[in-house]
């Protein structure tokens, strides 16, 4: 019999690339798909220079049901799926939520369908976002706080998508799900050979501060200094991708061993402390040795205030906690800004 493999689609993107090293150290054999809309194939020579091994890559648009079926046809030992791909610009979504919806939800689907086919038992993973509480009512967030209504059809596809999940876990009873709902994704493999590569002007905060630091933008806009909050600006759970990478395997592991409670669970994902815009920056500054030039602006519509993780039951369940601090994680990020900028 050929041994498993585990599907990891969007593994050439940014957490994608992170969790398939982590899966390979831990010996996972893996399949890469990714149709490079938001990475290259430069990636696996990252993950070739950390893990020793070029993980098997196919190019493939998720959102073609031939070539999916296709792929599980010629595929016939997958057992697992870490499902990254998807588009992720909050703001893009809103001026394009046809493609949002076309790509995070059919991509799911035809995945899903080409799974139940296959008529054997199967791990999903799906990556989440805490973008599904929105404004929480209480602080830290726990994985029972109510789903609010999305602010954008993005954060509308992780609701959906996890509905769809639950469904589908329902009535294929060979399917056992693990939704992971992360907070703030940061920073880069502490080798620097991968890191976030955003195309474009980027949106977040981190990649935003350390292309400021590199020269690449004059200055950094904070969005909003009048929230009620300690300094007045937003609060969010920064957690380091390593860490995160390292809590798929965790999942994936948990699913194979039939430790599962039902075939359906939701995990938040992030350190369960919030840090302000402020704080990252003087935290940055501190690390870095850069003094940021940086502007109080107007909010950005859609922000929310204050967002961060109860990280109970990751802890108990899953034995998984984060490790590296914010220091780390934005050390990581700025050590990798320095490289592909040749600092
Ligand atoms: P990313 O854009 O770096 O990675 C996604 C990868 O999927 C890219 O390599 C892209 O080329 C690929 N892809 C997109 N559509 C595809 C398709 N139709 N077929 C094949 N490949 C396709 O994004 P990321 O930050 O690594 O995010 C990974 C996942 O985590 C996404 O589902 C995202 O919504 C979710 N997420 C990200 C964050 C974050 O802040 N980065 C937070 C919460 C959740
Ligand atoms: C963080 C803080 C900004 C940029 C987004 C998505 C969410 C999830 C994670 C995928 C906020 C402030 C930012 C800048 C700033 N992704 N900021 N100047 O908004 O928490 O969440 O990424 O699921 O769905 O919405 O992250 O990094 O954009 O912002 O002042 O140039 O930094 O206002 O307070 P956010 P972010």
């Amino acid at each position: 019999m050929l041994p498993s493999k585990i599907l990891v689609t969007g593994g050439l993107g940014y957490i994608g690339s992170h969790t398939s090293v982590e899966l390979i150290q831990q010996g996972f054999d893996i399949l890469i798909v990714d149709d490079l809309s938001n990475s290259s194939t430069e990636v696996l020579e990252g993950i070739k220079k950390i893990t020793g091994i070029t993980p098997e890559f196919i190019k493939l648009d998720l959102r073609d049901k031939k070539e999916v079926n296709q792929l599980f046809e010629d595929q016939p030992n997958l057992s697992g799926i870490i499902h990254f791909a998807a588009f992720k610009a909050v703001g893009e979504s809103i001026f394009q939520p046809l493609e949002y919806y076309e790509n995070n939800i059919g991509s799911l689907i035809y995945l899903l369908q080409a799974i139940e086919n296959k008529g054997q038992k199967f791990s999903f993973i799906f990556s989440s976002s805490c973008t599904v509480y929105g404004q929480a009512d209480q602080l830290p967030i726990t994985e029972h706080a109510p789903i609010k209504k999305a602010e954008s059809p993005y954060g509308n596809t992780k609701q959906i998508g996890e509905d769809i999940l639950y469904d589908n876990s329902r009535s294929n009873r060979l399917l056992k799900v693990i939704s992971l709902r992360y907070f703030n994704p940061i920073g880069g493999h502490s080798s620097i050979e991968i890191g976030e590569l955003p195309k474009g002007k980027p949106q977040n905060l981190v990649p935003f501060i350390t292309q400021t630091a590199a020269g690449i933008h004059d200055k950094l806009n904070v969005f909003g200094d009048d929230y009620p909050t300690l300094d007045g600006t937003c609060i969010r759970d920064y957690i380091h991708v390593v860490d995160l990478a390292k809590a798929h395997v965790v999942g994936l592991k948990r699913m194979m061993a039939d430790e599962q409670n039902g075939n359906f669970e939701i995990f938040n994902l992030g350190t369960g402390k919030g840090n302000t815009v402020l704080e990252v920056i003087k935290t940055f500054e501190k690390i870095s040795g850069v003094s940021l030039n940086y502007k109080i602006v107007d909010r950005r519509p859609g922000d929310i205030v204050e967002a961060f993780a109860n990280t109970t039951k990751a802890n108990k369940i899953l034995g998984w906690e984060a490790e590296n601090d914010l220091e780390v994680a934005l050390k990581t990020a700025w050590e990798w800004e320095k490289k592909i900028r040749n600092i």
